[in-house]
């Protein structure tokens, strides 16, 4: 991939340039910030705009201030065209402070386990994940330009960008004991998207009703998600950066019976096996 290079073992592209494990010295955690720690391809976005939604209701919250405005969640680790980076930012975000991430575990670890750093971990079907990755390789900002069954040797290779999968899931899986790590699952959320608001208000400490539960659902549908994203991910001439049709592709569970062969479930039944046993039964892939 043009622009890719390895820090720490681990792959990472021009998107991720500002990836430094010493950019953490600089962030110093506030008892108010959560931390939205994914896979890629986890359903990030959508518990994303769930917390930029609920956020809205945080006991903390100043009363002139508009929550929605700050829009997307800021990454930790990357800096968009549309979207500013956390750390570099970190005085200019108001608490409580919403940040989400896909760096593995031993990024945040000191600040998760010594400084009590709240955590909202999303895991999903590894197979699942592994095919909505690919069709955003494909996307134009990283242009990948092979088909399914190319892009799966780099999954065999243990290259792919943002580290590997399994291992970040197994990581947060095992962190998910400790009292300020929440982990949720996207085939919950699809299953009962009301019930894993609920769950995350209350982890949080969060007054929720019900009609500010049902507002939250209601609004991060795939279609108003669409419509939200498109808004914000728009360059001074109203050209978007990102083709959000695709970004915010299917949103269903079960993709990657359309595109993996034996082989391919063979590997990742494996690598379950390998990273996730004896959690398995209880795993993203229950
Ligand atoms: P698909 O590519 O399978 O459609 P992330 O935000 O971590 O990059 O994850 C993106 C995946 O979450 C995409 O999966 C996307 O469609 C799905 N997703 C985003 N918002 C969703 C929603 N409101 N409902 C269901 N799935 C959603």
């Amino acid at each position: 991939m043009p622009g890719e290079y390895v820090y720490r073992g681990v792959h990472y592209c021009f998107v991720h340039k500002g990836v430094d494990i010493d950019m953490m010295k600089e962030w110093q955690v506030r008892p108010s910030d959560v931390l939205l720690a994914t896979p890629p391809k986890s359903g990030t976005t959508w518990m994303g705009e769930i917390l930029r939604l609920m956020r809205g209701f945080h006991p903390q919250l100043s009363e002139d201030e508009d929550s929605e405005k700050l829009g997307m969640l800021p990454f930790l680790e990357m800096e968009l065209p549309f979207l500013p980076n956390a750390v570099k930012n970190k005085d200019n975000i108001p608490s409580p402070r919403f940040i989400k991430t896909h760096l593995p575990y031993e990024f945040t670890k000191g600040k998760v386990e010594q400084e009590g750093l709240k955590v909202i971990a999303v895991l999903r079907e590894p197979k699942d994940t592994l095919t909505s990755l690919y069709y955003h390789y494909c996307l134009d900002v990283l242009g990948y330009p092979g088909d399914f069954h190319q892009f799966f040797e780099l999954v065999r290779q243990d290259r792919l960008i943002g580290g590997n999968i399994f291992k970040m899931a197994r990581d947060w899986w095992q962190a998910r004991h400790l009292p300020n790590v929440l982990v949720v699952k996207y085939e919950e959320m699809k299953k009962d998207t009301a019930a894993v608001v609920r769950r995350v208000g209350e982890f949080l400490q969060i007054p929720l009703d019900d009609k500010a539960v049902g507002d939250i659902v209601q609004r991060c549908s795939m279609g108003e998600m669409r419509k939200s994203m498109a808004d914000q991910t728009k360059d001074k001439n109203g050209k978007n950066f990102i083709d959000v049709n695709q970004f915010l592709r299917k949103g269903i569970i079960g993709d990657w019976k359309n595109i993996f062969n034996e082989d391919e479930v063979e590997f990742v039944d494996e690598c379950v096996r390998k990273y996730y046993d004896p959690l398995v039964s209880t795993s993203t892939c229950d």
